[in-house]
């Protein structure tokens, strides 16, 4: 946990922001797995950890905006669950870790809320995303669970948004740890990637080093050597020569911060001709979004300059043809690229997506794209200092899109669809991904880079 002034501050600045009214902030209960007890990892609610720091389940946080008092509420363990669990603080205790002052057992909460709904004093809460909170709302509120939505707030999800984009010295610290198990995780899958080794081999050490060094896995791990899939979490190919194995993981600290980082590697190796000369194409692509991330640009055009690099190095290759700039207007490059460059990161990997993506990524003065390919990127609008980022391009080769795009005729002007069937069609995918700090200048990676360069990349493997 953070010192308490952390959580403190937060929460004020947040009372800044909101004119009036209570926010809730439930926290996340344990979900079981296959029988009450055998429950799933545990996973605190990104925002109540962000505003009231505990990582345990039960809990509910209240901020009333007209009192200015805070509230948690819980329930103290008894010695039922001590017996089992050990010897647990109070939830006075946990309150003063966070700084909150007042405290309530669970049950108080219920009347609380139905007292502020019957004085008409407006209840703000984020959006929903698990049933069982939905559940829990409409029970303390007694209202039908179709009725929980009315109260999720946009004014709530805005003023949340603007506090959690900027990332502050302490976050910034936790991603760095969280890059250093990425880091870890990845060095291994490129030594790791030999012919004959299942990929469920590669992924399940992976899982063990995020467990060993931090909280766990920040989602689902992706790696195949069928990269093309771009979320492909089939773990059992055995990896072949003449492949690449795609590799899409990444960690979060024991205070929940992510990382996600992708790495594309020859099985066996030695990158071929063929395989380096799309390598070094996605290469210029995310090196052309580093040198252009920087306040006050939008992520739109970052992700529109990186497609022009990707058309230009496809056209060079003959896969593409006619002027990249106007292939990138008429969205032609996005057969090979079909994702956004990236998102925002933080506590979340795909930071705050429960709060609804376009508050996270897009603005008034930025609207999401519906053309194909772009209307996929997460995060458009303009960067500010301490905005913490993915840049996530990448070059794959989807045999059934190329089909479907060469029978509708799609962008025929732009594409050379044979060239790219008859001898693309078993390439795979490449994708590189890099976690960024928008810094009051430009960028920076955050944490030591991961072996990216062709040089780097197979001196790794070789050691
Ligand atoms: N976690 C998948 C991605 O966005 O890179
Ligand atoms: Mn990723
Ligand atoms: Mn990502």
């Amino acid at each position: 946990m953070f010192r308490k002034d952390v959580y403190i501050d937060r929460r004020n600045r947040l009372k800044n922001k909101m004119k009036g009214g209570i926010a809730l902030f439930l926290g996340n209960k344990e979900a079981s797995f296959n029988y009450p007890d055998n429950t799933y990892h545990f996973r605190q609610d990104s925002s109540f950890l962000y505003f009231f720091g505990l990582d345990l389940p039960n809990l509910g946080g209240l901020i009333d905006f007209e009192t200015g008092k805070e509230y948690l509420f819980g329930n103290d363990f008894t010695i039922d669950d001590i017996i089992w669990m050990g010897k647990q603080p109070t939830i006075k205790d946990l309150a003063i870790q966070v700084g909150v002052e007042n405290t309530e057992p669970f049950n108080h909460l219920g009347n609380y809320l139905r007292n502020a709904n019957n004085q008409e004093r407006i209840i703000h809460v984020l959006p929903f995303y698990r049933g069982d909170t939905v559940i829990q709302f409409s029970n303390l509120l007694e209202i039908g669970h179709t009725e929980a939505e009315n109260y999720v707030s946009v004014d709530l999800i805005k003023a949340v948004v603007e506090l959690r984009s900027i990332k502050d010295k302490f976050e910034i610290e936790e991603l760095i740890k969280a890059a250093a198990v990425g880091y870890k995780m990845h060095v291994t899958s490129m030594k790791m990637a030999k012919p004959g080794v299942i990929e469920q081999e590669i992924a399940g050490t992976l899982e063990g080093i995020s467990l060993a060094y931090g909280a766990s896995l920040s989602f689902p791990i992706i790696l195949s050597q069928n990269g093309e899939t771009l979320h492909n979490h089939y773990h059992g190919n055995i990896l072949e020569t003449g492949r690449l194995l795609l590799t899409d993981t990444g960690a979060e600290t024991n205070m929940h911060y992510a990382s996600d980082n992708t790495r594309t590697c020859p099985v066996g190796g030695k990158f071929s001709q063929k395989q380096k000369d799309i390598y070094n194409i996605v290469l210029n692509g995310i090196n052309h979004g580093i040198s252009l991330t920087k306040p006050g640009v939008t992520y739109q055009s970052v992700h529109l300059e990186v497609a022009k690099v990707l058309a230009k190095g496809l056209t060079e290759l003959g896969l593409m043809k006619g002027n990249p700039e106007d292939a990138v207007r008429e969205g032609a490059h996005a057969m090979f690229m079909p994702h956004g460059l990236g998102h925002m990161m933080g506590l979340d990997v795909h930071d705050m997506e429960n709060l609804g993506e376009d508050y996270v990524g897009y603005d008034q003065e930025i609207r999401r794209s519906t053309q194909f390919g772009l209307r996929g990127l997460r995060l458009g609008r303009r960067l500010q200092p301490g905005f913490v980022l993915t840049n996530e391009p990448g070059i794959y080769f989807i045999p059934d899109l190329v089909k479907k795009w060469k029978a509708e005729k799609i962008n025929a002007s732009f594409i050379n669809y044979d060239k790219v069937l008859n001898e693309y069609s078993d390439f795979g995918g490449i994708r590189l991904e890099d976690d960024i700090l928008v810094t009051e200048t430009g960028c920076q990676i955050i944490g030591k880079r991961i072996p990216i360069t062709v040089e780097e990349v197979e001196e790794t493997m070789r050691s």
